[in-house]
């Protein structure tokens, strides 16, 4: 990385300019520079609606870019080591759909993990390309899943060698970073390209005691969130790919295809500020958020009832590291589910990043202090002391139910665009899915769609819902009924 000239900021430089030069607007946005902003807005963003301009040839071009935009992302590539990197508006989301239609053709196939984030089926959609998944690993203690392990990626490339391409989460939501290195390897010497979703990845350069990021496990692309964890607005992500990798032009003009042609200059602004900010004050921002995490643990676990696991988790053969950042907080041993204690925390005023089966998830990032982590801290043992003695030692914690084996029928792009209906689910085996059905835990998808609703699909939905957990994705959230594709 040059430290030198990570120090500038070319893009806002060139925006700052810009606005002193005081131009007369008699272009988009119509509210030209605030005038005739709602009292609302002018509150809100105040002289910020000034830097609310449009594409315009005086700021450089976000698809065709040749001045400070190409800078700001020439920068953000020599600090991760990219090839080249490009800045998204439209979060992760866009990345995942671009690299996925730079690689694959209709009826090109993929392997992907079963629980991949909802913007890997819309580049399916998009591309036409056909899921072929990898079986993940559960760790039953903590309720996650740990994803893929190299067995799994070996039998689902045993079981479809043509595929182009393999797609990994890296590290999972929960912090959990397969060994990527050595799957990655393995894909390349099948001749497939490596594409990793690392939306909860942006930070892992700035700390040695973070998972390796996932360039350096040798992916192709790989798409990190850049708002989640290392500090740009809401909505804002870069897109990485490696030095000499042979799409990148694919990959450029899938982004253009996948994004506004009105792109934000906020949210670019705010991309070319978090990568200054990283490249000069990285390591000291994210180290201390890991130390912060680790203390934030080593409290919790101290909280009867309470447990939040860290690294012990790489015990599990798939997992090769861990982001301790992220702390997973179960509640089982105080007899409480993961949603009645995100409830309970929020009446201590403390929210946490989401919930599923017995625990919540709350984020450490560089914006936490040692008055934030006291904040959760306090409020997780006020919880603890209210539910202790009421109904202490109970546990809601059941073996999770094995999983069933997928059946793709029909490949996504097809079920998107075919005739669907609503049908009783107590009258739907063998029907085609043209919906996701998911329970949390495990989080990984029970039918999916375009695929196959089978007697395994019937009787694992069929307990889940008298196990009392609600689906995640369907129409009918009742499941009462359940969206098929039309016969005949
Ligand atoms: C694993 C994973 N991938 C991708 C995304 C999409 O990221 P974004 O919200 O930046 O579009 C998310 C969002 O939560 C995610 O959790």
């Amino acid at each position: 990385m040059d430290r030198k000239r990570q120090e500038r900021a070319p893009f806002i430089e060139a925006l700052e300019a810009y606005c002193r030069l005081g131009m007369t607007p008699f272009h988009t946005p119509g509210h030209k520079g605030g005038r005739s902003s709602s009292a609302y807005q002018r509150g809100l963003f105040g002289d910020a609606l000034r830097r609310d301009l449009g594409l315009m040839y005086a700021l450089d071009d976000l698809f065709q870019p040749e001045g400070p935009l190409k800078e700001a992302m020439e920068l953000a590539a020599d600090l991760y080591g990219a090839g080249r990197t490009f800045f998204s508006v439209n979060g992760t989301t866009a990345c995942i759909e671009a690299m996925i239609l730079a690689v694959c053709r209709r009826g090109d196939y993929i392997i992907i993990p079963r629980e991949a984030h909802r913007s890997v089926m819309g580049g399916l959609i998009l591309s036409g390309a056909i899921p072929v998944y990898m079986e993940s690993r559960f760790a039953e203690k903590e309720q996650i899943s740990l994803g893929p392990d190299l067995e799994s990626l070996q039998a689902a490339i045993a079981a479809c060698p043509q595929a182009k391409a393999v797609l990994f989460t890296y590290p999972t939501y929960d912090g959990v970073a397969g060994n990527l290195e050595e799957m990655a390897r393995y894909a390349h010497e099948q001749g497939m390209f490596v594409l990793v979703d690392e939306a909860h990845g942006a930070h892992l350069p700035f700390c040695g005691d973070l998972p390796k990021d996932a360039l350096s496990c040798g992916a192709d692309c790989t798409a990190q969130s850049t708002h989640k964890l290392t500090g740009s607005l809401t909505q804002t992500s870069m897109l990485h790919c490696r030095r000499a990798f042979p799409l990148t032009d694919k990959v450029a003009a899938a982004m253009a295809l996948v994004q506004s042609t009105s792109p934000h200059y906020w949210f670019l602004a705010s991309l070319d500020s978090a990568r200054r900010q990283l490249a000069l004050h990285g390591t000291e921002l994210i180290g201390q958020a890991v130390s912060l995490a680790r203390k934030v643990r080593s409290e919790l676990n101290g909280i009867d009832g309470l447990y939040s696991f860290g690294t012990e988790i790489t015990a599990y053969d798939a997992v090769g590291a861990f982001d301790e950042t992220k702390v997973t907080i179960d509640f089982s041993g105080l007899g409480m589910d993961g949603r009645q204690a995100e409830k309970l925390l929020r009446q201590e005023g403390v929210e946490a990043e989401l919930t599923a089966g017995n625990h919540v998830l709350a984020l450490i990032t560089m914006g936490d202090d040692e008055e934030s982590a006291r904040t959760l801290c306090r409020a997780c043992r006020r919880v603890a002391e209210g539910q202790a003695g009421r109904t202490a030692g109970t546990s809601h914690r059941m073996a999770e139910l094995p999983l069933p084996v997928p059946r793709v029928v029909v490949p996504p792009q097809e079920a998107w665009n075919a005739e669907t209906e609503a049908v009783p689910f107590a009258e739907s085996l063998g029907r085609v899915a043209a919906e996701t059905v998911t329970f949390y835990p495990p989080g990984i998808p029970a039918v999916g769609l375009g695929e196959e609703i089978t007697a395994d699909v019937m009787i694992y939905i069929k307990e889940k819902l008298a196990r009392g957990y609600s689906p995640n994705g369907p129409a009918d959230g009742t499941l009462g009924t359940i969206r098929v594709i039309k016969e005949g």
